[in-house]
């Protein structure tokens, strides 16, 4: 898989003029969704107006599905191919996904299976897109109740990240995408996590998150062009989604949906836990990490009845092969270690634990 580019700017139409007329193409779509047109529209018109009078008044396409993670689904990305299709998209043709990760998801499934591939570009408008979803080529729907089943692994040619977007998120949304650059914290480096940690996201603003957010990124480029295709390393990235997985959808049955960052933010402090017993990772990082988890997130809250079902969740992760539930651990910062199982009384004893934590 080719390296993507990615593009931190403030300045996003320059940005998508410059890359529109690097990759040539006949015609360009751009595909929002319901949310994104509404705020995004108004940032992007001058680069969509600068295009049309420069392509000899040539229109660009606009293809506008539903937002939410639900309507990740096989009849949102029909539409996308019946628009491309029915606007004579060919396969020179470019699309531009303008959206959180639902968008950048489904938009470069779409891309890469319409007329066995178009080149696309993604723009995050989320944190968690911009740090997780946009950038690494993983693309695809759900199917079903089942978080994308159906993808393949094909890389934006370029991805742009500018934290302008960000202004119109909510709190929520914001840590959301703040618990995967923890995850990339704990990845990387002491120094990194240290920064992250003292960060005051209560009060955040877009200037001394850039910096952090750069670094993020790069922490899961390195890791993608090391092992693309998720052969071995880039498992390192499924830190805190295996209990993670398992709490979102276990609040989405029972009617308390969570935005997935949370559902990682408590499911790593789990599997730190894991890694402490496991494969000896410092307990007074581990208590950080916790404590910075329950004062900011606050904790999810279960009993001990409730275990049979996350356990029950975890078992069908996509992730694991075989019977086995499949963990990544951490032996310590910067030191994933892969491809750990747990059984039934190990993975008690860690929630147990985790409620003791997190004071519940
Ligand atoms: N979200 C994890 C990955 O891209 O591998």
């Amino acid at each position: 898989m080719n390296d993507q580019q990615v593009l931190f700017t403030n300045d996003i139409c320059e940005a998508l003029e410059e890359i529109t007329t690097k990759i040539q193409h006949d015609k360009l779509f751009v595909l929002f969704d319901l949310t994104t047109i509404r705020f995004c529209m108004p940032v992007i018109t001058p680069f969509l107006n600068k295009y049309e009078e420069s392509h000899s008044g040539q229109r660009i396409h606009q293809i506008v599905i539903e937002t939410s993670d639900q309507a990740k689904n096989i009849d949102s990305l029909t539409e996308v191919w019946n628009a491309l299709s029915s606007n004579g998209a060919t396969r020179h043709s470019l699309l531009i996904n303008i959206g959180g990760g639902m968008i950048t998801d489904l938009g470069g499934f779409a891309a890469a299976t319409f007329k066995r591939g178009i080149k696309f570009i993604n723009v995050a408008t989320t944190l968690l897109g911009a740090v997780d979803a946009a950038v690494g080529g993983k693309t695809g729907i759900n199917l079903g109740n089942l978080k994308n089943e159906i993808g393949a692994f094909a890389p934006a040619s370029a991805v742009l990240i500018s934290t302008k977007f960000f202004e119109t998120l909510n709190h929520d949304n914001l840590i959301s995408g703040y618990a995967e650059m923890i995850k990339h914290g704990l990845l990387s480096d002491k120094q990194h996590l240290f920064d992250l940690l003292n960060y005051d996201i209560q009060h955040w603003d877009n200037e001394t998150l850039l910096p952090l957010l750069e670094y993020s990124v790069n922490v899961k480029r390195k890791v993608v062009r090391q092992d693309p295709y998720e052969q071995g390393l880039r498992k390192a990235l499924n830190l805190g989604h295996t209990f993670g997985h398992a709490f979102e959808t276990w609040c989405m049955q029972t009617n308390k949906p969570i935005l997935h960052g949370y559902a990682v933010a408590w499911g790593m402090v789990c599997e730190l836990i894991m890694s402490q017993q496991q494969v000896g990772f410092p307990s007074d990082t581990l208590y950080e990490i916790a404590n910075f988890v329950r004062d900011n997130y606050g904790p999810l809250q279960f009993n001990c009845g409730d275990y049979d079902a996350f356990i029950e969740l975890m078992k069908h992760d996509k992730k694991n092969e075989g019977d086995e539930i499949n963990f990544t651990l951490m032996s310590a910062i910067g030191v994933p270690t892969l491809n750990h199982s747990a059984n039934k009384e190990q993975i008690s004893i860690v929630l147990d634990i985790y409620r003791d934590l997190m004071g519940i």
